[in-house]
């Protein structure tokens, strides 16, 4: 091999994780902050250290450059599945296929594979990785759904992802427009997600201690005349809009507008089938085939 060209061809290619192919050969990570990211990929592989690959078959859901495939493979997975939605990343998607090469590995690879369309595959898998994905998507709940028809009885699901505290209990915000996390759910909802989608779900760890809540800093010192004589004017003329804007400048923003606090969590899932009392009626994705209730109305979307 000539080690030149191919340290050459790893360096063309934007990596997220950190690979040591041996004989020099290393990915370089275009992550900023590096130091954050190598306790993070510390922290879900000290909690998938508690799973059992050897011989199962493993679902990779949002694999990227393949990173916990190939770790499953090592960890001695009969087979893995290192799937992806190319359209949803902004990789080229190259890595993974380098770093097979590199590796020697059998790993699977698809990336034209939406988690919203896996159980149109009609597999089931042992064990299913849903790492540092559900907070990119639009529908958290069809997602689960989708990996819940990718289950049989026994299998283990381990989700990562940020939660935060500073909501509601239960409660999870959208943010569409915020493309490195579009929805943060408190612990709660996680949870109740995962509930709501036919899954025991318990919470494995948090990376770190609870962040403190949000709070404004207080404003710096006294107001200048300039700031009050203006004030008054506005308030003399009755201008609404010119009273908000001029507090705007010196108040701090609303606790709500400011970026919440968040963790990292590492959740794991056992499937349910049984009643769960969230659903009144039909849950939608052909939920109902796991609930005694709804039965036999419903096999749709459940794979064989
Ligand atoms: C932050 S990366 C996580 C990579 C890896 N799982 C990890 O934990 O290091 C998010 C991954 O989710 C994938 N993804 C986003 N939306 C997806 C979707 N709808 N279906 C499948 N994968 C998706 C992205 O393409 C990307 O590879």
């Amino acid at each position: 091999m000539d080690i030149a060209a191919k340290q050459a061809e790893l360096d063309a290619i934007t990596w997220y994780h950190e690979f040591d192919f041996g004989n020099g050969l290393r990915t370089k990570t275009h992550c900023a902050h590096i130091e954050g990211h190598r306790r993070l990929w510390r922290f879900i592989e000290s909690h998938l250290a508690a799973v059992d690959f050897r011989g199962k078959s493993v679902l990779d859901i949002g694999s990227w450059d393949g990173y916990w495939s190939f770790h499953a493979e090592k960890r001695g997975a009969r087979s893995v599945l290192a799937s992806d939605d190319l359209g949803q990343n902004w990789s080229a998607g190259r890595g993974i296929h380098l770093a097979k090469e590199l590796l020697g590995s059998s790993v699977q690879v698809d990336q034209q594979q939406s988690v919203y369309d896996l159980a149109a595959r009609g597999q089931k898998f042992d064990v299913i990785l849903f790492l540092g994905v559900y907070y990119h998507l639009h529908d958290p709940f069809h997602a689960l759904a989708q990996i819940r028809h990718c289950c049989h009885p026994d299998t283990v699901v381990v989700i990562d992802g940020p939660i935060t505290e500073a909501l509601r209990p239960g409660a999870a915000v959208y943010d569409l427009a915020n493309h490195l996390c579009e929805w943060l759910p408190t612990t709660g909802a996680l949870e109740e997600l995962a509930r709501a989608t036919y899954f025991d779900a318990a919470v494995a760890g948090y990376l770190d201690p609870l962040p403190d809540p949000p709070h404004p800093a207080p404003p710096p010192g006294r107001l200048g005349w300039r700031w009050r004589l203006g004030m008054c004017l506005d308030a003399l003329r009755g201008s609404r809009t010119a009273v908000r804007e001029r507090l705007d400048r010196v108040l701090p923003p609303p606790p709500e507008l400011l970026p919440l606090p968040w963790r990292r969590v590492v959740m794991t899932c056992a499937p349910h089938e049984g009643e769960v009392g969230l659903h009144h009626y039909r849950p939608p994705f052909g939920l109902g085939a796991y609930d005694p209730r709804f039965q036999n109305e419903s096999n749709v979307g459940r794979a064989a």
